[in-house]
């Protein structure tokens, strides 16, 4: 492993939707904060030349954030490009070529998966992998068995302190902040257990369809798709043991304890829904059977959660696009009667808005003896010019920080997690854009039923 920071950018796929809508933008912006300073060498199979893959660099800018001119013209100025088949030796002798005197490259892999062999094979016979780091693009295979064979590829010529596997939300700012919430603040210790907690619900909700991306989107799904990998990070953040020090490998290790502790989603805890005309999309089978919508119940049979159900739903063309968490507090043993306490909550949005609000009783106005809930909160808006978590994660991977990837065995524990329902053949229930998913979601759900997110904050 090498502490240097990285002295190129190859991206693979540089033509690709995830470099148009993503990598561009980002890579601006690092150019922008003085971040990004060595050459970016995008390879791709377009028949074009550096001029074409300028003209199309700055298109995605105009539609992904605008073109900062100043920024735009040293990006210009760092781009190479590389064209050619993945398949071909040509193609890296003419990668090897353009590194000319860098020593310490990192390949970007933003390229279907079943790509991944072939050019990490190549790299390794041009040459080019020598001292160079590698950063993939989830999904992380498509279960256990595929995610251990392409582990095994890659740790073939790579060391697994230069594999950074991207989960972008690690490098979501309100993501981390769930971290400094709960181990910033001495009094979030006391209760965030099983002894008040009863159930802690993760919604991701998305108000669009596959955009697009109907032929990615139907080998996947959305379990494959948000829930193995970002709301299991989420969860990991929300579950885990603070970490004896304050290094990667410790962080990553208490994360992988949250996974460990969880047995395979059962059939009866999932239920599967697709909005109606989804499978009028394009790249989407007439008998689609994939999932767009999916709400799951686990549990973490650990020392503090064993017995606190954790609900997850995510799906797409649902009523409002956000993310978040809720957890219900156990009720007082209070002598008020049942059927007047309402439980105390904790909820925490991390997007749109990134809002911290505790959901607490106090007495309605008048005489009776009625509770009211009121949200005692904290909330702020993004910033314009706060990172996105693609421009903070290229620059954690080309920098070596492993912190903010996803470890092997996170993976592998997290494919384990959910293999045992998305190879079965489990019902799909239709729903109707603009609903929060198939009237079925409330078989799986927490007492009271789920927490819809409202628009605002
Ligand atoms: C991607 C998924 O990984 O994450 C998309 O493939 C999803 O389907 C997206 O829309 C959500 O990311 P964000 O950052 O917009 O919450």
């Amino acid at each position: 492993m090498s502490d240097s920071h990285s002295d190129a950018l190859v991206f693979f796929g540089a033509t690709g939707d995830l470099a148009y809508k993503k990598i561009f933008p980002s890579l601006q912006a690092m150019v922008k904060r003085g971040h990004l300073h060595v050459p970016v060498i995008g390879v791709a199979k377009a028949g074009w030349n550096l001029e074409q893959f300028r003209v199309w660099a700055r298109e995605s800018l105009e539609k992904h954030g605008g073109v900062d001119p100043p920024a735009f013209d040293t990006l210009c100025g760092l781009l190479r490009y590389v064209d050619g088949d993945y398949q071909d030796p040509e193609t890296f002798s003419a990668l090897r070529s353009e590194l000319k005197q860098a020593h310490a490259p990192a390949h970007y892999l933003a390229i279907p998966p079943a790509l991944f062999e072939t050019v990490v094979e190549h790299l390794a016979e041009s040459k080019s992998a020598k001292g160079a780091r590698v950063i993939i693009e989830k999904p992380f295979g498509h279960d256990l068995a595929s995610a251990q064979g392409l582990n095994t590829v890659l740790l073939r010529v790579f060391d697994e302190s230069d594999i950074f596997r991207i989960d972008h939300y690690l490098g979501k700012r309100p993501v981390n902040n769930l971290l400094a919430f709960r181990f910033a603040n001495t009094f979030v210790e006391a209760f965030w257990n099983r002894t008040y907690i009863k159930s802690v619900e993760i919604t991701m909700s998305e108000d669009f369809g596959v955009q697009g991306r109907g032929g990615f989107y139907d080998q996947t799904g959305t379990i494959r798709d948000v829930i193995q990998n970002h709301l299991f990070q989420v969860l990991s953040n929300l579950a885990m043991e603070p970490a004896v020090r304050f290094d990667s490998e410790s962080i990553r290790d208490e994360k992988v304890k949250v996974l460990k502790a969880i047995a395979p989603i059962e059939e009866k805890n999932l239920i599967r829904g697709q909005f109606r005309g989804y499978r009028d999309e394009h790249g989407v089978s007439k008998e689609s059977q994939t999932e767009t919508f999916a709400a799951l119940k686990l549990e973490i049979n650990s020392w503090r959660w064993k017995g606190v159900p954790f609900y997850i739903r995510a799906g797409k063309c649902l009523p409002l696009t956000c993310t978040e968490i809720v957890a219900k507090f156990r009720k007082p043993p209070s002598l008020l009667p049942e059927s007047v306490l309402i439980e105390n909550h904790l909820r925490m949005r991390l997007s749109p808005e990134v809002t911290i609000a505790m959901g607490m009783m106090s007495l309605a106005p008048g005489e009776g003896l009625t509770l009211q809930t009121g949200e005692m909160v904290a909330s702020r808006s993004p910033r314009a010019d706060e990172m996105d978590a693609y421009e903070r994660v290229l620059g954690a991977a080309m920098a070596g920080d492993s912190s903010l990837f996803a470890r092997e065995d996170y993976v592998e524990e997290a494919w384990r997690i959910v293999e045992s329902v998305s190879k079965k053949n489990i019902p799909i229930y239709q729903y109707t854009r603009n609903t929060w998913g198939p009237d079925e979601a409330a078989r799986v759900s927490p007492s009271g039923g789920w927490s819809n997110p409202t628009a605002g904050s």
